[in-house]
């Protein structure tokens, strides 16, 4: 095991140093910047019915829906098409409105998550096509599903979730991106800034994992907390809801995500001296009503950490923490802030003594319904 985990103290702390080469692994042969292409086959075997889809509906649980909450904001901006994202295990309990003009895609890491096998053997009952976006080869999901694209990610033994959730949100940009270019709702120039962007990706993630030190000094200050609050807007909601949970499954504290802009519907209550906030302010995402919020968290004496691009200065200035992340277009900033978040979880959950591999009460796939 020792060998195994390449001389890291816990695979989960190996599988977040992997995911440079992960997204790198998930994107290559499939992003080709030179050409100005993307190629996935099983996109482009079914692009009549992508293209002809009323909607696109995506089911998963938990990390893997937290993924499916990115891709519902990267496919409405790049390409137009209305999503839905659903818990697998409400979807397939409820009788849902689903017929062949729907294009339902599948998010799972493991492949054999229950629910969301179930789900899915619904939506094909019902005459939906169903596309698979798994992490492991050959499993039950991906021989279920009508097409699909693997991740990249190689194995991934710590339960709690990392390299898959940068990997499925890498492919869901790639198939949003071709789907854009297809469908004629992005120009070509805006599609070779965005592959080129893409392609940064991993180097970022990379110079990111340098503040694992200072997230390491952050974690010390707020391992006894009972409790936490995460808070993002856009495209980072979905990763507070993704930190949040993190935090709970490895390190045992309450922790809550929010849209940032839902705080003063009710969570603003709970802030007082010993409430971590951790926010996520990054430049192009709604950023002065970000710090409107920060600064609402602040005189309410709440604790800050704030998650900034490179070169703020405005929330430097109120916030009791700050780390910063590499700039990039706002679609893509989710594969960099959940990094330090992360960190956080993995750090904490060390320091309580918490065994962060595998947790208890939890398994790496949820095989039961
Ligand atoms: C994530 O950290 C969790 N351990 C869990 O929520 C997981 O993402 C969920 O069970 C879905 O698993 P799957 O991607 O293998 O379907």
């Amino acid at each position: 095991e020792q060998i195994e985990k390449g001389g890291y103290e816990h695979f989960m702390l190996k599988e977040i140093h992997e995911q440079p080469k992960a997204i790198r692994d998930t994107y290559r042969g499939r992003l080709l910047s030179d050409e100005a292409i993307i190629k996935m086959a099983g996109v482009e075997d079914n692009m009549k019915t992508f293209l002809n889809a009323n909607r696109i509906i995506i089911i998963a649980c938990g990390t893997s829906w937290h993924a499916g909450l990115v891709a519902e904001y990267i496919f409405e901006e790049f390409a137009r098409i209305p999503v839905e994202v659903e818990y697998a295990s409400e979807f397939r309990y409820r009788n849902p409105v689903i017929n062949e003009n729907d294009v339902v895609i599948a998010i799972s890491q493991s492949g054999e998550t229950a629910d969301t096998l179930a789900a899915i053997k619904l939506a094909k009952s019902r005459g939906a096509f169903v596309f698979g976006v798994c992490n492991v080869v050959g499993s039950s999901i991906a021989r279920e599903t009508h097409a699909g694209a693997y991740t990249h990610a190689g194995p991934e033994i710590g339960v709690a979730s990392t390299k898959a959730f940068t990997t499925q949100i890498t492919v869901l940009t790639l198939i949003a991106l071709r789907l854009a270019r297809a469908k004629g709702t992005m120009s070509s120039s805006d599609f070779r800034l965005y592959l080129r962007e893409l392609e940064l990706i991993p180097q970022k993630v990379e110079q990111l994992l340098n503040v694992d030190d200072h997230v390491k000094d952050i974690a010390r200050q707020y391992l006894l907390s009972p409790n936490c609050l995460y808070l993002g807007r856009g495209y980072n909601f979905p990763v507070a809801l993704e930190g949040a949970l993190k935090l709970k499954e490895i390190s045992y504290i309450h922790a809550e995500g929010y849209p940032a802009a839902e705080m003063k519907h009710g969570p603003i209550a709970l802030i007082d001296d010993r409430m971590p906030v951790i926010v996520i302010a990054t430049s192009k995402g709604h950023y002065e009503k970000v710090v409107s919020n920060i600064q609402e968290i602040k005189s309410r004496k709440g604790k800050i950490i704030a998650v900034v691009t490179q070169g703020d200065t405005a929330v430097k200035e109120i916030a009791d923490h700050v780390i910063e992340i590499p700039e990039s277009e706002e679609a893509f900033s989710p594969l960099l802030t959940t990094i330090p978040l992360q960190l956080l979880s993995y750090h904490i959950a060390v320091m309580r003594n918490c065994n962060v591999d595998q947790p208890r009460n939890l398994a790496k796939s949820v095989t039961v319904e």
